[in-house]
């Protein structure tokens, strides 16, 4: 039997008694479904999912994504299972070492966005006792719901451009980095997209603040200087401590979370002698939006003035 444990804040929660590696009953399916618009960041204690298995998972709520840096970093013969690891074995890196490590939201850059990550924790690195290697998360329904009046009106109609090369650039400045400039052809495959600033929630029909510092640079048709005022105003607004939540992992954590009201940083505080090596699906927004389970959850959760 499923039982689910907040956190106590306004995001995450654990869901112990599903095994992930088994098909999900239908009842179990919708609670989750439920979990992702109520908590956002869902922690699946003490797995032990193949690749196959990983994928099967993340599969069930949309398409996934192929990601266009994964090149050598995926699962032999998983394309869509990427390796996030600092393990090199033979000289060799195994996976991406410095994924995630500022705030952003996942795929914002996409023309399809993302709606989940499904993080799997094989290695977390420990010192003196210590957990290490944490993934920090940023609740934008609460940042929306908090902007003044005045910030809410101007934002309602407008777009964000969201750039995949802003966050990869920023990225490649960091001493000992292992990435390199994308190129032409990789640049090509992910041009720089609009989406609007504020987006409704399927599942719970909030509206969440979607500005990702990590992607967007620049909001759509406002004059320069009041687009960097608007967006450092947004950008700061929007990584308050009071929206954070902070996961401390576990070998064998299923971490899913929501993209569409959540934004999120890898803390990189361990050293490159101290393994953390997790797996890693990502899950698109199709689904999601067309979804009669979808439907069926908002409708029974959310009161009318949501729907
Ligand atoms: C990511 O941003 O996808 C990676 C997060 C993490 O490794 O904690």
């Amino acid at each position: 039997m499923a039982k689910i444990i907040p956190t106590g804040k306004s995001l995450g929660c654990a869901i112990e008694g599903i095994d992930l590696a088994k098909p999900l009953s239908a009842a179990d399916f919708e609670l989750i479904l439920e979990a992702f618009g109520r908590y956002g960041v869902l922690r699946f204690p003490n797995q032990s999912l193949p690749p196959a298995g990983h994928k099967a998972f993340a599969s069930r709520f949309g398409s996934l994504e192929i990601n266009v840096a994964a090149g050598h970093y995926c699962v032999p013969g998983h394309p869509e299972v990427m390796v996030l690891s600092n393990i090199v074995e033979n000289g060799k890196a195994i996976g991406l070492k410095d994924a995630g490590q500022d705030w952003h939201t996942d795929m914002s850059y996409s023309r399809t966005v993302a709606f989940l990550n499904v993080l799997h924790a094989l290695e977390v690195p420990v010192r003196n006792g210590i957990t290490l290697g944490a993934t920090e998360f940023l609740d934008m329904c609460a940042a929306y719901d908090d902007l003044p009046a005045t910030i809410k009106s101007r934002i309602a109609s407008l777009t964000a451009t969201h750039d995949f090369n802003k966050f990869w650039d920023e990225m490649l400045k960091r001493p000992g980095t292992q990435r390199k400039p994308l190129t032409p052809e990789q640049r090509a495959q992910k041009p720089p997209v609009s989406h609007p600033v504020v987006q409704e929630h399927p599942i719970s029909g909030r509206k969440a603040l979607y500005c990702t510092v990590g992607y967007v640079v620049k909001i759509d048709g406002v004059p320069s200087a009041q687009n960097d005022e608007l967006m450092a105003y947004l950008f700061k607004h929007q990584v308050q401590d009071k929206y954070k939540y902070v996961h401390r992992w576990a070998k064998g954590d299923v971490l899913a979370w929501d993209n569409l009201w959540t934004m999120h940083n890898a803390l990189p505080d361990y050293r490159d002698d101290e393994p953390r090596h997790m797996r890693r699906c990502q899950v698109m927004a199709d689904w999601v939006f067309k979804a009669p389970e979808v439907a069926r959850v908002r409708a029974r959760t959310t009161p009318t003035a949501q729907r």
